[in-house]
């Protein structure tokens, strides 16, 4: 969920193209793997999210906006729309940002209210494991 030129998307899947328009920062188009294809979803993180099945995910990974109401609403929905068992991960966990530590405010509100464990969080990268519808 969150796209610029698709670094991350390229490291999930292994192949180096960059499907969004690097000229074009300001792009909310999203990404969702399955079967070692990519689907650009051209629509926020939260639209795209809803029009998803619910526990229809293997893993989510959040990078749209950082602002503490936007993770928070990602998070949610990312916990519908993964199985029990599934990730929640993301990118930029941690203090500070324009975004003032949405991100980890975030994040550490979601772990303490709802089942999930912390798989671990490295530097900026957080991995979550849902483990109960
Ligand atoms: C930090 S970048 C993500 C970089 C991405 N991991 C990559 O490798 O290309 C965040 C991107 O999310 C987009 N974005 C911002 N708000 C969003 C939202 N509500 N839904 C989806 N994408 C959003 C921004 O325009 C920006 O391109």
């Amino acid at each position: 969920m969150g796209l610029w030129v698709g670094f991350a998307t390229s490291s999930i899947t292994q192949e180096a193209h960059y499907p969004a328009d690097p000229t074009n920062p300001g792009t909310t188009s999203q990404v969702v793997t399955s079967n070692g294809q990519v689907e650009v979803i051209r629509k926020s993180s939260a639209e795209a999210l809803i029009g998803l099945e619910d526990a229809s995910l293997d893993f989510v990974y959040i990078d749209g906006n950082h602002l503490y109401d936007y993770v928070k609403q990602d998070l949610e929905l990312s916990f519908q729309k993964v199985k029990a068992g599934g990730l929640i991960t993301g990118d930029d966990y941690g203090p500070g940002g324009w975004w003032d530590g949405g991100v980890q405010i975030a994040v550490d509100e979601f772990c303490a209210n709802y089942p999930v464990t912390t798989v671990w969080i490295r530097g900026s990268q957080f991995i979550l494991r849902k483990t109960a519808e």
